[in-house]
C-alpha cells in the first residue's frame, strides 16, 4: 500500500498525514509496559475506518480528500483523528468506529471487564496479538453472528468494536456505523431461485436501508438485468418490473408474474418514451460517468422517484464522478459486502423530503 499522503488529494491545514503502518506494535508495548503513554494519540478525539476488503488503498486515498488525518493503518483498520464536527462516512469503508479510545489492562479478564463495562456486545477486529485477543474475546458475553434470513430486520442492539493494540492496550469504539461485524452482512443464501448471486446486494441494500426497498405494485426499470438476480428479488417484493439487457433475462425469472423483459441498450432507452417509474435500478457495466448522464436525462424530466445503482469503477478509481453521484440531494454512495471494486448509489425520494 502507499501512504496517504501521497494521494492527490487535499490534506488538513496542508499538513501531511501522520502515518505509521504496522510498526506501533513494538512502540506501543514499549510504551505502555513502561507505564507511560500508549500512544502520542491518547489525548485526541479518535475516528477508526475499516476498509473494504482488497479497497484499503482507495479508502487511504478518499480519506486525504475528505481531509482526515490519518495516524496509522494496520491491516484493514486506519487509525485517524476525527475531523471536528460529525465522523465522515467514506464510501469504501465497511464500517467506521465512530468513538474509539484506548483502554488498558494488566490481564484478560481486566480486558473483558474493561470492555464491558462500556456495553455488552463487542466484535474483535483482530490486527495482532491475535492469541491473547482471541482469549479476551472468549470472556466478553456471546453475540450472535449467524446469517440473516432475508426479511429479518437488522440487529437493533449497537455492536462495538474492538482491537488489541498492544498486549496491555485495546482500541475499543462502543459506537460504530453498522450493526453487522466489521460492516459485512451475511445472509442464508438462496441456492436455488435466483440465476446469479447478485441478488445478495439487494439483499443487503434492502436490510440496511428499508426505506430503499420498492413497495408491492411500484413500477421498477431494471436496466443491465440479465440473468436475472435483481428482476428476481423486485418481483418476488411484489413489484412489477420492466427488465432491460443486451442480453435475454433467464427464463424463470421473465416468466415471473409482474415481470416484463425487453433486449436493448440502457442508454439507448428515452425516459421520455419510457414514462413515469417509481424506481431505477441499474446493475449495467459501464463507466460512471456515462451511467451519470443516463441518469441525468431522468433528473430532466423529472419522471422517476428514487434510484438504486451500481458504479461500476473500472481502473484508475474516478472520485469526481463518483463525488458527484454522492452531492445529489437525498443520496447515498456505499459499499456492499458483496461489492467488488464497484459502489452503491441510493437516491430516494423519501431522503430529499
Ligand atoms: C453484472 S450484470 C447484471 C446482473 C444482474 N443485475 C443480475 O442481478 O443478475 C451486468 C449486465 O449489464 C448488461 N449491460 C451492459 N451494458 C448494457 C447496456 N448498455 N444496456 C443494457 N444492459 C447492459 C450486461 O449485458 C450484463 O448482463
Amino acid at each position: 500500500m502507499k501512504r496517504a499522503g501521497t494521494g492527490s488529494g487535499k490534506t488538513s491545514q496542508g499538513a501531511q498525514p501522520l502515518l505509521r503502518r504496522n510498526e506501533g506494535f513494538s512502540g506501543a508495548r514499549g510504551k505502555a509496559a513502561d507505564g507511560g503513554d500508549i500512544s502520542p494519540w491518547e489525548g485526541l478525539r479518535l475516528a477508526a475506518f475499516v476498509a473494504a476488503r482488497g479497497f484499503e488503498d482507495i479508502l487511504l486515498e478518499e480519506l486525504v480528500r475528505l481531509s482526515v488525518r490519518v495516524l496509522e493503518v494496520r491491516e484493514r483498520l486506519v487509525l485517524a483523528e476525527a475531523p471536528e464536527g460529525e465522523v465522515p462516512l467514506p464510501m469504501w469503508a465497511q464500517n467506521v468506529w465512530l468513538n474509539p479510545r484506548f483502554i488498558r489492562a494488566e490481564s484478560i479478564g481486566g480486558f473483558a471487564r474493561g470492555l464491558t463495562a462500556l456495553q455488552r456486545n463487542w466484535h474483535l477486529h483482530s490486527t495482532g496479538f491475535h492469541r491473547r485477543a482471541a482469549l479476551i474475546a472468549e470472556k466478553c458475553p456471546h453475540v450472535s453472528e449467524r446469517p440473516l434470513r432475508f426479511g429479518e430486520p437488522a440487529p437493533a442492539s449497537p455492536l462495538g468494536s474492538w482491537t488489541l493494540w498492544a498486549p496491555d492496550a485495546a482500541l475499543a469504539s462502543p459506537a460504530c456505523s453498522s450493526p453487522f461485524p466489521d460492516g459485512e452482512v451475511r445472509f442464508e443464501e438462496d441456492k436455488i431461485n435466483p440465476p446469479s448471486r447478485a441478488y445478495l446486494k439487494l439483499w443487503e441494500l434492502f436490510t440496511r436501508f428499508p426505506e430503499a426497498k420498492p413497495a408491492p405494485g411500484d413500477l421498477c426499470l431494471d436496466l443491465g438485468a440479465c440473468p436475472g438476480g435483481w428482476t428476481w428479488v423486485l418481483a418476488s417484493l411484489g413489484a412489477k418490473v420492466f427488465a432491460l439487457d443486451k442480453a435475454p433475462l433467464h427464463g424463470r425469472v421473465a416468466a415471473m408474474p409482474g415481470v416484463t423483459s425487453c433486449i436493448g441498450s440502457g442508454f439507448g432507452l428515452d425516459p421520455r418514451h419510457a414514462g413515469a417509474v417509481d424506481w431505477l435500478f441499474s446493475d449495467m457495466i459501464c463507466y460512471p460517468s456515462r451511467l451519470y448522464e443516463v441518469i441525468m436525462r431522468w433528473e430532466a424530466l423529472g419522471e422517476c422517484k428514487n434510484f438504486v445503482c451500481t458504479l461500476k469503477c473500472q481502473g484508475q478509481t474516478d472520485f469526481d464522478v463518483l463525488e458527484r453521484f454522492a452531492s445529489l440531494p437525498g443520496s447515498r454512495v456505499v459499499h456492499l459486502s458483496c461489492n467488488k471494486h464497484e459502489l452503491t448509489w441510493l437516491r430516494l425520494a423519501a431522503w430529499r423530503r
